[in-house]
């Protein structure tokens, strides 16, 4: 693929040329759904490390982003236009039939687990069987929004392939109904912008159908004097208190320690009293690809569950729905999460419902029924009983979820 380089003023103007077309109906978004096919006799030398056993979620996690960084530069799209979604691992030994397996967060969770743990998790050993005589290879599917398909030429995946370091890269489906993301475009607001509370009940100001994030903390919890505060709420600091579900809200707040740590952080959810439940909420129904817990002290998830949109009274938003959407996502007597360590957790694609088309003529009042099935309006976490003892007590730093939204009423609050 060539390189075009434009002047700054002529990207602008092509961005704001695009944006007018889709405000128009007239622009065009696709969806690529890829997958990049990496090979070798182990996965330790794919992942680029001594031994299987190094592989931990942080070298998952730098090898991760450095695959969509590589997709990223190659394809000339913006960095958060480049979604890696899942891993799976094919093992083929000599003679023995061809394997694939999800490799979930969870699983690269258990291989974070330090060496010497006697967990003996049958999800570590399967992980980390690759040995002598196998070939394995390892999946990487990832999504690559394209808002500007008539501006470059046709995408040369094999060049793709090369650039990033892959073997192959399969393309398996394009959806041509992606919206296209303001956001990721928007410069800062020229002026104060009214506050997404204000546009509540109100018509979108323009015609956007969805709205990705990544790693983005819920905008809404309990809090100290109602059932739901929301993080640009103008009293939102006086509603939050020193280990309340608030601080899994608050956007400004400084991270609990400066290194791998665990111990008592007041920025942060602490789960002291029964039944050790915290509720988040989301404004706008948004649909779910992962969902990540920081715990810093004590990890003990036991259930996440997901709750349909509107989970809570929402003002200009339909009545709250009751109950959740499907069975937990997460179910599990003992949580095997290090400490401190992140509980990653992937919603499968065909639940999270983010492969769906966001049709046109919908909105929140009337979400389209196939969009209903997947919409979450809320995340409830249930964690085990901390032992006796208040050193022990469980600490959640941060609940980070990526994903889209959907009809967005304030498409920018996803680009902060
Ligand atoms: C994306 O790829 C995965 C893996 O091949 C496949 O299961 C899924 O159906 C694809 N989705 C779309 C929208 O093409
Ligand atoms: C976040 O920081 C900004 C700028 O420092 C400040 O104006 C705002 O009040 C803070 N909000 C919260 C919730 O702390
Ligand atoms: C919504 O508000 C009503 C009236 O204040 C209240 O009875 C109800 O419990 C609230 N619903 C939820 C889900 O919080
Ligand atoms: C969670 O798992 C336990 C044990 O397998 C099961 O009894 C329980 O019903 C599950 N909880 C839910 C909400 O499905």
């Amino acid at each position: 693929m060539r390189l075009i380089r434009v002047p700054a003023a002529a990207l602008l103007l092509a961005v704001g040329a695009c944006l007018l077309s889709f405000a128009h109906g007239q622009g065009s978004a696709a969806l690529y759904n890829l997958t990049a096919r990496y090979e070798g006799s182990s996965l330790a030398s794919i992942f680029g490390v001594s031994d299987d056993f190094a592989i931990n979620q942080a070298v998952v996690g730098a090898w991760q982003a450095q695959l969509a960084q590589r997709a990223s530069t190659f394809l000339e799209v913006p960095l958060n236009q480049v979604v890696v979604r899942s891993f799976a691992i094919e093992q083929q030994a000599v003679g023995v039939r061809r394997r694939t397996r999800e490799l979930s967060s969870l699983d690269l969770a258990v291989a974070a687990v330090s060496s010497g743990s006697s967990s003996g998790s049958s999800s570590r050993r399967q992980l980390l069987q690759s040995g002598a005589g196998t070939t394995v290879a390892l999946l990487a599917t990832f999504d690559v929004l394209d808002t500007q398909p008539g501006a470059h030429a046709a995408w040369d995946f094999t060049a793709l392939a090369t650039a990033l370091g892959a073997a192959s890269v399969a393309v398996n489906g394009v959806d041509r109904s992606a919206g296209v993301l303001v956001g990721f475009f928007a410069s800062p607001p020229p002026s104060p912008r009214p506050g997404a509370a204000a546009l509540r009940g109100q018509p979108p100001l323009a015609p956007q159908l969805f709205a990705y994030f990544d790693s983005m903390l819920a905008p809404g919890a309990p809090g100290r004097s109602r059932e739901v505060v929301w993080y640009d709420d103008s009293d939102f600091l006086e509603e939050r208190l020193d280990g309340t579900p608030l601080n899994l809200v608050w956007r400004n707040k400084t991270a609990c320690f400066t290194r791998p740590t665990c111990g008592a952080c007041s920025r942060a959810w602490g789960a002291t009293t029964a039944p050790y439940v915290v509720t988040l909420y989301f404004r706008d129904p948004v649909q779910l690809a992962t969902i990540a817990i920081r715990q810093v002290n004590a990890p003990a998830v036991k259930t996440v569950q997901l709750l349909p949109w509107p989970a809570v009274n929402i003002s200009g938003a339909p009545a709250p729905r009751t109950g959740f959407l499907g069975p937990p996502l997460f179910n599990e007597s003992a949580d095997i999460t290090p400490c401190p360590g992140t509980l990653t957790l992937a919603v499968p694609r065909r639940r999270s419902g983010l492969a769906e088309a966001v049709p046109v003529g919908g909105s929140q009042a009337e979400l389209p029924k196939a969009l209903r099935r997947s919409a979450v309006g809320g995340v409830r976490i249930s964690l085990n009983a901390p032992p006796t003892g208040a050193s022990q007590r469980t600490v959640v730093e941060w609940v980070r979820f990526t994903g889209r939204a959907l009809y967005p009423l304030d498409a920018s609050e996803y680009s902060m």
